[in-house]
């Protein structure tokens, strides 16, 4: 009798408890998981929502403001662009493309079952910087400081910007303002500016985690302002009646000074003078060309003058005082000549003793053969 009551009370029990588990299986652990996204802004972000034991419950995706973007496979919203692209038993997947920073928040996996089961897909949008631009409220005059200003208006997170001159990070001021999604961010730099640093290249480098190691590069080069400096330059040995003169004025300054002035000290410059910029030339001197010569010239940052004394010989003058000079050049070129052929020689006879030794070690190995 005992085993016969434990049997019938046993079966409904059995039956039961499969009945239980059949129902959890198909309410209870139907599930939904959600994947976070990172997307470039502009870019094309998947969202996915992966099914577990999928009953053809409704599947519903909604914005992070919680407007329906699909119904069960139906869209809902008005924006084309989000796409379904995908609705298996397994996966549901739809796609946004020109994903903008406005589309960032969380989207809604939700399943519509005996117990509503949602999970929330992270939308993150990454925008990296453009090339950064530099600013400069004033001129670089020498023996000041000109401030440069690097700017990157947009960018999310906020960009890390340096200036770099020579490779080496010059420390700026860092400055970032938040303007609601994006970030906008500047590094200000003092640099103390002497004419040597006129066209000194800097540069200012922007990094992103959106641009992985690469950098955004903007360069920059200084402008720096001074005074003209001006020098002549003179013919070289004596100039006798009847010589030509050509003198030559090199002038530097920022800006280059575009008028050079040539005068004669105390007295107008000779009739037959021809002036073409920066050249002076008279081709036929006499000795009323004897005299002082200038040549000058300014921008807004000063002037600048040199001179050069022109003495006119006689055509049969003895003249010692120039001479010298090209004497002592022809001297020093003959004995460095000189020096070269006995070093040629020494070197010549050395190679020739080596070579006849060298010979006389292969013998006994070609009486081998
Ligand atoms: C997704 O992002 C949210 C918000 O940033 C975070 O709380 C959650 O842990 C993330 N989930 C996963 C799976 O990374
Ligand atoms: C929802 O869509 C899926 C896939 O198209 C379908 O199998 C299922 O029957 C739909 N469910 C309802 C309640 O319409
Ligand atoms: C992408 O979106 C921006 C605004 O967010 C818009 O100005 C632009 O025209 C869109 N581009 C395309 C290809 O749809
Ligand atoms: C120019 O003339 C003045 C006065 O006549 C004189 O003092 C000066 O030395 C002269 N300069 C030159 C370079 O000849
Ligand atoms: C010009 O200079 C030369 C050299 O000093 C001198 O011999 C000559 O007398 C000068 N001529 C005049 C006109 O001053």
């Amino acid at each position: 009798m005992a085993p016969r009551a434990v049997w019938s009370s046993c079966v409904p029990l059995t039956i039961a408890i499969i009945t239980v588990a059949c129902w959890l299986r198909t309410a209870c652990c139907q599930a939904v998981q959600a994947e976070n996204v990172t997307v470039l802004e502009g870019g094309t972000a998947q969202i996915s929502c992966r099914l577990q034991n999928y009953d053809g419950s409704i599947v519903v995706i909604q914005n992070p403001r919680r407007q329906t973007l699909f119904f069960n496979g139906t869209r809902a919203l008005k924006d084309e662009r989000f796409q379904m692209v995908l609705f298996t038993p397994r996966l549901v997947r739809i796609t946004l493309t020109n994903v903008s920073v406005l589309d960032e928040g969380g989207y809604f996996c939700q399943l519509y079952t005996a117990a509503t089961h949602h999970q929330v897909a992270t939308l993150s949008v990454l925008v990296p910087p453009e090339v950064p631009s530099v600013e400069v409220k004033q001129v670089a005059v020498e023996g000041g400081e000109v401030e440069l200003i690097c700017v990157s208006p947009r960018s999310k997170p906020a960009a890390s910007l340096r200036w770099v001159r020579n490779s080496r990070e010059i420390p700026g001021a860092v400055s970032r303002q938040d303007n609601g999604k994006t970030f906008s961010v500047s590094n200000t730099i003092h640099v103390p500016v002497e004419r040597k640093d006129n066209g000194a290249a800097l540069s200012c480098e922007a990094t992103h985690p959106a641009l992985g190691g690469q950098k955004r590069i903007r360069h920059y080069r200084l402008d720096v302002y001074f005074a003209p400096t001006v020098r002549i330059l003179p013919p070289s040995g004596i100039l006798r009646e009847g010589d030509s003169l050509s003198l030559t004025c090199s002038v530097t300054g920022n800006p280059l000074p575009r008028d050079i002035q040539w005068s004669r000290i105390n007295d107008t410059l000779p009739e037959r003078a021809e002036i073409s910029g920066p050249t002076f030339q008279i081709s036929r001197l006499s000795q009323t060309h004897n005299g002082t010569y200038l040549c000058q010239a300014q921008n807004d940052y000063g002037r600048a003058a040199d001179h050069y004394s022109l003495l006119v010989y006689d055509p049969g003058a003895v003249v010692e005082t120039h001479s010298a000079v090209p004497y002592a050049v022809i001297g020093g070129v003959l004995a460095f000549l000189v020096f070269t052929i006995i070093c040629v020689l020494i070197i010549t006879i050395w190679c020739s003793v080596r070579q006849k030794g060298s010979y006389r070690t292969r013998e006994p190995i070609l009486a081998w053969y």
